[in-house]
């Protein structure tokens, strides 16, 4: 195993599969093709409907072929393909919960209007599994700094960071802005998979993403102390990818806890690490002014990287593509 540590592998994710061995990582996650005709830069998105359950039948059983004992799985995807998923997986391991994860998407007319992605969150073994409990930040009026929810008088023992993280998630957005995306149809936010590699693992552990993109889960790993393992069947995708987590360092932590920062905003942090990371912040004195008093970092120094980063990392890519396709 110890080959494949830390590397975006380019190929076919079953091939790639069979050379990584039994209970070898600590969490795996895959945001598959959604079958949805979307335009990759070379690989097809509009298989037969047996075709593509087959096909996602057999990457489902390798993920948790490898995923270790007291491991979890993760796949992401719109609800329809998740209810079959769902049977897939409910033979090979135990249903912890299905994530509600709030992203608009076009409408499709004559329906109901998509608002959701889903999440699966598997353990490999329930007994076993490692999870920890994670905090978000109160939803707050953006102009007067209001909590959104009324508390009424239950507001004195409300935690002064933020609520545990439940299973409809409706803080993290789909990334709007061109400027901030690869050339890729389908990126997800870093944040998003931060979340979910704090619920799951420890520092040092192993991630593993059948298809990679341009990064995320990689990028998101490596930020938080973790080792990854990618597989990408498109070459650009996976160069782009391999670029950018090399420009990543594992630094998103404060007083040696890691945390998941979203625009200088500590945006996920674990229930355990509370009391080690309370002096980094200005807390309310008194509960009573909790309903309008947002808690801040003291430190004003960035905390992980800027947005101009960010920019030079797209220019780069918009390079690699033009050259190759020239
Ligand atoms: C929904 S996207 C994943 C996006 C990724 N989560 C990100 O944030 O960049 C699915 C990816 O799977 C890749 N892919 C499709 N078939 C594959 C296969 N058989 N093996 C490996 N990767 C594959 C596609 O090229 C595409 O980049």
């Amino acid at each position: 195993m110890k080959a494949y540590i830390n590397q975006i592998l380019q190929g076919d994710c079953l091939e790639l599969f069979h050379q990584i061995p039994n209970n070898s990582v600590d969490m795996t996650f895959a945001d598959p093709p959604f079958n949805l005709k979307k335009k990759y830069h070379s690989t097809r998105d509009s298989l037969e409907l047996e075709e593509y359950l087959h096909w996602c039948e057999k990457w489902i059983s390798e993920m948790v072929r490898v995923t270790k004992e007291t491991g979890s799985i993760f796949v992401h995807n719109i609800p329809k393909w998740l209810t079959y998923y769902a049977g897939f997986l409910n033979k090979l391991a135990d249903f912890k919960h299905w994530i509600s994860w709030e992203a608009p998407t076009a409408p499709m007319g004559k329906t109901l209007q998509p608002a959701h992605y889903g999440i699966l969150f598997y353990a490999k073994d329930a007994k076993q599994n490692k999870f920890y409990e994670v905090r978000y930040p109160h939803k707050r009026c953006r102009k007067c700094n209001y909590l959104h929810k009324d508390y009424g008088g239950k507001k004195g023992g409300l935690h002064p960071f933020g609520p545990l993280v439940p299973d409809t998630w409706t803080d993290i957005h789909r990334i709007k802005h061109n400027k901030y995306r690869d050339p890729h149809p389908c990126q997800l936010p870093i944040h998003l998979l931060e979340r979910i590699i704090l619920m799951s693992t420890d520092e040092g552990d192993t991630v593993l993403d059948p298809f990679l993109g341009t990064g995320t889960t990689a990028i998101a790993a490596k930020r938080l102390g973790r080792h990854y393992v990618g597989f990408e069947l498109d070459e650009v995708y996976a160069t782009i990818a391999h670029n950018k987590v090399k420009q990543q360092a594992s630094n998103s932590r404060i007083r040696n806890v890691w945390v998941s920062v979203y625009l200088n905003e500590i945006i996920t942090l674990r229930n355990q690490d509370w009391e080690v990371l309370q002096p980094e912040f200005h807390t309310p004195e008194s509960a009573k002014v909790i309903d309008y008093t947002k808690i801040v970092l003291k430190s004003k120094r960035p905390l992980t990287p800027t947005v101009s980063q960010q920019e030079t990392h797209q220019e780069t890519q918009l390079r690699l593509i033009e050259n190759r396709e020239r």
